[in-house]
């Protein structure tokens, strides 16, 4: 049982959307061995000057390095050797920088000799298809998107993608098990109301036990963790369901 918590662990990613190096370590010390991988994005990259990455290095924590790289390559390239030089665990750039861009960054980390997973932003979970269509005058549905621009992004060896759990099976499926999906919009059990709605702005979303089991390999989960009275006991109660869907 042990064993499965600590597989656990090296599947949940929390996602430190805070603004303060001071709420930032609050939770990081509240959490303490329990959670090994962080996601850090925008807000607290910006807010930190990315004191933030060299925190969590010292924690020896993991770090998911979110900032969705997207510009025309050389530009891309340049912002990659940075991310590369910090040494993190994972980090991302869009698809939709296309198979070139995506092709040059990951020899780029092959030339560096990192070992850094390179995942792809595929669609962004607050576009519908109504947004897909205006922006691509594309008749393709979500699913259809998602699993083009991941096939792009495996010819272009990267290491796997972003996207909904609901649609981790399907890339599995056609894309093979090794092409890894990172997963947000998971939530526990714990904070669904009588409909099975998590009453925030997630709406396609999946239990963790259901993520795992449709073949998401990373599940991020932000607001069940850090908004909690306790944030040790929700991130615990979700290691325990990842582990029995292990
Ligand atoms: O609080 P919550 O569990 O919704 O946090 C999910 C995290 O994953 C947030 O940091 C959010 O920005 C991020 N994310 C997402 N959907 C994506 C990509 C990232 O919700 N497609």
């Amino acid at each position: 049982m042990n064993n499965l918590i600590e597989d656990a662990k090296n599947r949940l990613i929390v996602a430190l959307d805070y603004s303060s190096m001071p709420d930032i370590e609050k939770l990081v010390e509240k959490l303490g061995e329990s959670i090994s991988i962080y996601k850090v994005g925008l807000e607290s990259y910006l807010n930190t000057e990315g004191k933030v990455v060299d925190y969590l290095h010292q924690k020896k924590k993991k770090i998911f390095l979110d900032l969705k790289f997207h510009d025309i390559t050389n530009t891309v390239k340049m912002a990659c050797e940075n991310a590369i030089r910090k040494n993190v665990f994972m980090f991302n750039i869009h698809c939709s920088n296309g198979s070139r861009t995506m092709s040059e960054v990951s020899e780029l980390l092959k030339k560096h000799n990192s070992q850094s997973l390179l995942i792809g932003v595929t669609v962004l979970t607050n576009l519908d298809e109504k947004d897909i269509n205006e922006i691509f005058k594309s008749t393709l549905n979500i699913e259809e998107l998602v699993l083009n621009m991941a096939t792009v992004a495996k010819k272009s060896n990267m290491s796997g993608i972003v996207c909904s759990p609901n649609e981790s099976g399907i890339i599995k499926e056609k894309l093979g098990k090794d092409f890894i999906t990172v997963c947000p919009g998971v939530r526990p059990k714990f904070t669904l109301d009588q409909n099975g709605k998590s009453g925030d702005d997630q709406n396609r979303i999946m239990t963790p036990y259901n993520a795992i089991k449709n073949g998401a390999d990373f599940l991020v989960i932000g607001r069940p963790i850090t908004k909690a009275e306790n944030p040790l006991e929700a991130a615990k109660a979700i290691l325990e369901e990842i582990s029995e869907a292990l």
